[in-house]
């Protein structure tokens, strides 16, 4: 109970955004048009979808002028599991680190990319969560039977409700939809990272199995550049434990150290778009619980963990 209060500190979310208390959806998007007011020059509010109760899946693209009009595109994905809080605070806490660190790490890290970075892809998920039931994962589309959600991890058509999912719309976790793609936000969000040109990386980040993750989630058998997927893995790992000494497993199969699970987004982005970096980090957590005061202790991690990912992707020739 103790975690649960220091996660909704009202008196911190009363002083304006921050990383010291968890924000809703719509505090989350405002941050995200006031750093587009500040530096309207290089960042844009982007739409990558919508949502079942017609939100937007909204973030920010960031791409400062350095006269490269191709740069490769690095996507984020958080929150797509609704109880998975630390994920859309981190990935704010990062976004936050690429506009305002005078880090020369950090700002070549920011000017290197074409960066889509989407805190929140599940936002009435998120917003039920915060608000009504703390362990919420789903969407919020409503079935014919009466229950409500799927899993938007479980819904994106690669060996869709083969392994790790329910076909029971009542299952309060990985129910994985009618049919792939049924729900708005898999079904616009798909399309909307298909339609980007020269997408290099795609990062998912979830909680708090305290882990990275390689495709395909629910195989053994390795993709073509595997070896290097681990190389850049150890890398980000090594730069995340440098700040706090936390040791993750892998990088690994999510059927080799997790459970196998079919139907997730970064398994989709490498199989449909073929793109050759794709990891998921689970971040750290106590049943998906962390204090929000320590919210920038985690952040700091995975802006260290991009970066030593970056690093070692250009060592072997990605970028
Ligand atoms: C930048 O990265 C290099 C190489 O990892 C490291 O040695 C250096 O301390 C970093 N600089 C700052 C200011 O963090
Ligand atoms: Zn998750």
């Amino acid at each position: 109970f103790r975690i649960i209060n220091e996660e909704k500190l009202s008196l911190n979310r009363k002083l304006g955004f921050s990383w010291t208390a968890y924000h809703d959806v719509n505090d989350i998007y405002k941050y995200l048009e006031d750093v587009n007011k500040a530096h309207s020059d290089w960042t844009e509010v982007i739409v990558g979808g919508e949502s079942y109760e017609g939100r937007k899946i909204q973030g920010i693209r960031i791409n400062t002028p350095t006269g490269d009009e191709n740069k490769p595109v690095i996507f984020i994905e958080s929150g797509i599991h609704a109880r998975e809080w630390i994920t859309p605070a981190t990935t704010t806490y990062f976004i936050n680190q690429l506009v305002t660190s005078n880090n020369p790490n950090i700002t070549a890290l920011r000017d290197q990319f074409d960066w889509r970075i989407f805190p929140s892809v599940n936002p009435d998920g998120y917003q039920f969560s915060y608000y009504s039931d703390r362990m919420w994962r789903k969407t919020r589309s409503l079935s014919p039977n009466g229950c409500i959600g799927a899993d938007p991890n479980r819904n994106w058509d690669y060996n869709w409700l083969k392994h790790g999912a329910s076909n029971n719309p009542c299952d309060y976790q990985t129910y994985g939809g009618s049919k792939p793609f049924s729900e708005v936000e898999t079904k616009t969000l798909s399309a909307y990272i298909a339609s980007i040109e020269n997408l290099q990386a795609y990062v998912a980040f979830h909680s708090d199995a305290q882990m990275l993750l390689l495709p395909y989630s629910d195989s053994t058998t390795h993709v073509d550049n595997y070896d290097d997927l681990v190389t850049v893995g150890k890398t980000s790992l090594n730069y995340g434990r440098a700040v706090n000494g936390k040791v993750y497993r892998g990088p690994a199969t999510a059927a080799e150290i997790l459970y196998k699970a079919s139907g997730g987004s970064m398994d989709w982005v490498r199989d449909a778009l073929g793109t050759p970096l794709v990891f998921t980090y689970e971040l750290r957590g106590t049943y998906f619980h962390w204090p929000a005061y320590r919210i920038p202790e985690q952040g700091e991690e995975v802006t260290q963990m991009l970066l030593g990912l970056v690093t070692e992707a250009k060592n072997l020739g990605y970028f």
